[in-house]
């Protein structure tokens, strides 16, 4: 039997959405498992040099155990990951990965994919909710997660932005970059950004872009990681804001950083590349748009 789905890319934060913000983009990863087949992984486009093809593979694993959690034994098969997401880190691409083993085991097990129950086992596994939430339901996301429970909501937006991503070469693995943040934090550094996240989410739900820039500014984790691991990002989200972008953050840890545009998408992603050069950094730009769609399931026969 084949089994498909297709898992969107996400940017976490947004800037002062520390762990609870999120959006999807429109690059996806499709995850294609046919049984009765040989096990076997393999991997097209993005990761396919770096990703590991063996059991440890991320979205087998996760499949793996969560049919054993259904009382089902893994059968046989083969894993496909057809991808356009890049691995150099802060595009979710380890999410795609969860979210894909927890929707294709529920597809082997009979059942259909409802994105917003996998909700709370998606970030469970991924110890943060913000890139999954998005995966699953697309578009933009508040997430919530305690010890009790996760809950996340799409945020409805009046008009959607456009999206740069400059993609350095350089990789940042999360937990390192988590490692870097301050373990104590000010009142008034926590006071800025709970109005600067409140300030976003209110602004791209009623398309206020006027907004958006100042609201995208973070003191809780884009400092320590731009003086720890990525020197250039204030120059070149800089950069990004001068050619026209209407705000520009780190893309969840990094190294990726994401522009949201209105208008002059390849002039953003110019400067960015631009600016990230004269800092001696090689990385790409990737022109996108949010993706509305979340989690879907391309195959069961
Ligand atoms: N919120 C997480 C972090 C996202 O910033 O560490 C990781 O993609």
């Amino acid at each position: 039997m084949r089994f498909a789905v297709r898992v969107p890319a996400t940017s976490a934060n947004l800037g002062p959405g520390f762990d609870c913000l999120g959006l999807a983009l429109n690059l996806h990863a499709d995850f294609i498992v046919e049984t009765g087949r040989p096990f076997h992984i393999l991997i097209e486009g993005e990761g396919a040099k770096t990703i590991g093809r063996d059991a440890r593979n991320l979205a087998y694993r996760t499949l793996v155990s969560a049919l054993v959690r259904k009382g089902i034994a893994p059968p046989p098969l083969e894993l496909t990951i057809r991808s356009s997401i890049p691995v150099t880190g802060g595009l979710g691409s380890s999410s795609t990965a969860i979210v894909a083993g927890l929707a294709l085991a529920e597809l082997m097990a009979g059942g259909a994919v409802e994105c917003a129950r996998l909700v709370e086992p998606a970030a469970r596994l991924e110890g943060h909710p913000d890139n999954v939430s998005p995966a699953l339901l697309g578009g933009l996301v508040a997430s919530l997660m305690t010890e009790e429970r996760v809950d996340a909501l799409r945020v409805p937006m009046e008009k959607m932005p456009g999206a740069v991503l400059f993609v350095p070469v350089l990789r940042v693995v999360t937990h390192r970059a988590r490692g870097v943040l301050p373990r104590v934090v000010s009142h008034e550094d926590a006071a800025f950004n709970v109005a600067h996240a409140s300030m976003l989410v209110a602004a791209l739900n009623a398309g206020r872009w006027d907004l958006v820039g100042r609201a995208m500014d973070d003191r809780l984790h884009q400092p320590a990681r731009a003086e720890r691991l990525i020197p250039a990002l204030p120059d070149i989200l800089r950069a990004a804001r001068q050619a026209g972008a209407i705000g520009a953050c780190l893309s969840g840890s990094g190294s990726a950083m994401l522009a949201l545009v209105d208008t002059d998408a390849d002039a953003v992603g110019e400067a960015m590349c631009a600016a990230a050069r004269d800092r001696g950094v090689s990385g790409r730009a990737i022109v996108t748009r949010v993706d509305e769609s979340g989690t879907v399931v391309l195959d069961r026969t």
